[in-house]
């Protein structure tokens, strides 16, 4: 625990306004010519997003063709068209528009066309390791993921839903324009912000801390999204805060708020997989759903980070015991998430009470989903995990 660290985030991005204009431009000036046009369900098609970036890329003389029809949660099927689809054409280019999830499978489709003599899941099984990526840019709809910095890729199949990381696969491009988030549901802003939130959270919590800056750079973005993601539940056309929550969204999950600090815990993020896997839930509001009972499940380990969170990101008021402090500040936590309509247990995610068959069945995968443990804030085995599921029962 020296502070030492590496940053590497090769990501160009362009942000404001009208910038999907640009996407022609972009996919030329990163060699693409022929692409593959990656969404999801509607809402691209609906805004007429879709249609502008194919006038972009015509505009640029560059050939496309499109797949639709990625799902939250993507599947490893979508993936297997994508790959043959884009073979089919001669696809040198993937171009991911919408959230983490088409951005996810645009990536699994791009190491898949990479290395053509193996099968993409290999991957998301870690029995290979990538050697190639073909090209990515990404057109943002929603700010979440992170995925469009990000060196991760999360992709679902038979009942598991499992990442994998490498550098290869961040993206040549993001294409940000908080415009295109006006269209979102207000459930999906807020279970984006809540999963902004949480991938700073899972660097912020740990036991070795070293970069003041970098602490201070994590609670910024903290306050900065908790504020503007409650003035977007009101408010679901402030352009402004679209812009802060977008920015922050990116910057949240490229590595900047981790520098130097060890930590990386990401329990809660593997406690959620679980969660999208066996039941399909958003996200955002599986991690909301597990967070509280994480926090409060591991704080003595990790008490002076807990204080620290509760002093500068909570506000809670000093003259309380080290112990109260960190309570109080995972209560306000808690609050806040409730106060943004997220769940904070299962039962209000799910709307049904788990069983202990369930509880089981989850922590088993998820301790093998992460070679057995998993944390850094606390270490967690499947009993923890079991145990931490229990907690967030009801
Ligand atoms: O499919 P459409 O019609 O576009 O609807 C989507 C979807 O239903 C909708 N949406 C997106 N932009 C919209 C919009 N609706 C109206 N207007 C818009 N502008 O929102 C819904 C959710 O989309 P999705 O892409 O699933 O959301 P998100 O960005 O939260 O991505 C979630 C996926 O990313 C993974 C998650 O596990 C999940 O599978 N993650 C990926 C990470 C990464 N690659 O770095 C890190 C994250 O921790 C996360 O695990
Ligand atoms: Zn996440």
């Amino acid at each position: 625990m020296n502070g030492n660290f590496t940053l590497y985030t090769p990501t160009k991005v362009v942000f404001g306004r009208k910038t999907e204009q640009k996407a022609g431009e972009l996919v030329r000036a990163f060699g693409g010519s022929r692409v593959l046009i990656h969404y999801g369900g509607h809402s691209a098609l609906r805004s007429g997003l879709i249609d502008r970036v194919k006038t972009s890329l015509d505009e640029a003389g560059i050939f496309h063709v499109e797949l639709g029809g990625v799902v939250p949660n993507p599947q490893l099927d979508k993936v297997y068209e994508g790959i043959e689809l884009a073979k089919a054409n001669g696809v040198d280019f993937i171009l991911a528009v919408g959230g983490g999830s088409v951005i996810d499978s645009a990536k699994a489709i791009a190491y898949a066309l990479a290395e053509p003599e193996f099968d993409v899941k290999e991957l998301y099984e870690h029995t290979r390791q990538a050697k190639a990526c073909f090209p990515v840019g990404t057109i943002l709809t929603i700010a979440a993921s992170g995925s469009e910095m990000s060196d991760s890729s999360v992709i679902s199949y038979e009942d598991k839903k499992r990442g994998y990381n490498s550098d290869l696969c961040r993206p040549k491009f993001a294409i940000m324009d908080p415009e295109l988030t006006l269209t979102l549901p207000d459930y999906q802003t807020c279970a984006g912000c809540s999963d902004i939130l949480m991938h700073t959270m899972e660097r912020y919590f740990t036991t070795g801390s070293k970069l003041e800056i970098t602490d201070a750079l994590a609670e910024g973005l903290l306050r900065t999204v908790m504020k503007y993601a409650a003035v977007l539940h009101e408010d679901p056309t402030n352009y402004e805060a679209r812009a802060e929550v977008m920015w922050a969204g990116s910057l949240s999950h490229n590595g900047l708020t981790g520098c130097g600090n060890d930590g990386n815990d990401f329990a809660s993020h593997r406690l959620e997989h679980e969660l999208g896997a066996l039941y399909g839930v958003t996200h955002g509001a599986g991690l909301t759903a597990v967070w509280p009972s994480w926090a409060k499940y591991v704080y003595k380990n990790c008490l002076p980070r807990f204080v620290r969170f509760a002093r500068n990101v909570m506000c809670v008021e000093a003259g309380l015991s080290d112990e109260d402090t960190a309570l109080e500040g995972i209560a306000a936590m808690e609050d806040y998430f409730r106060s943004i309509g997220m769940p904070v247990t299962l039962k209000e995610l799910l709307g049904k009470t788990v069983s202990e068959e369930e509880i089981r069945l989850l922590a088993k995968n998820c301790a093998l989903a992460t070679g057995g443990k998993v944390g850094s804030a606390m270490v967690l085995y499947e009993e923890d995990m079991a145990n931490i599921y229990r907690m967030a029962k009801e």
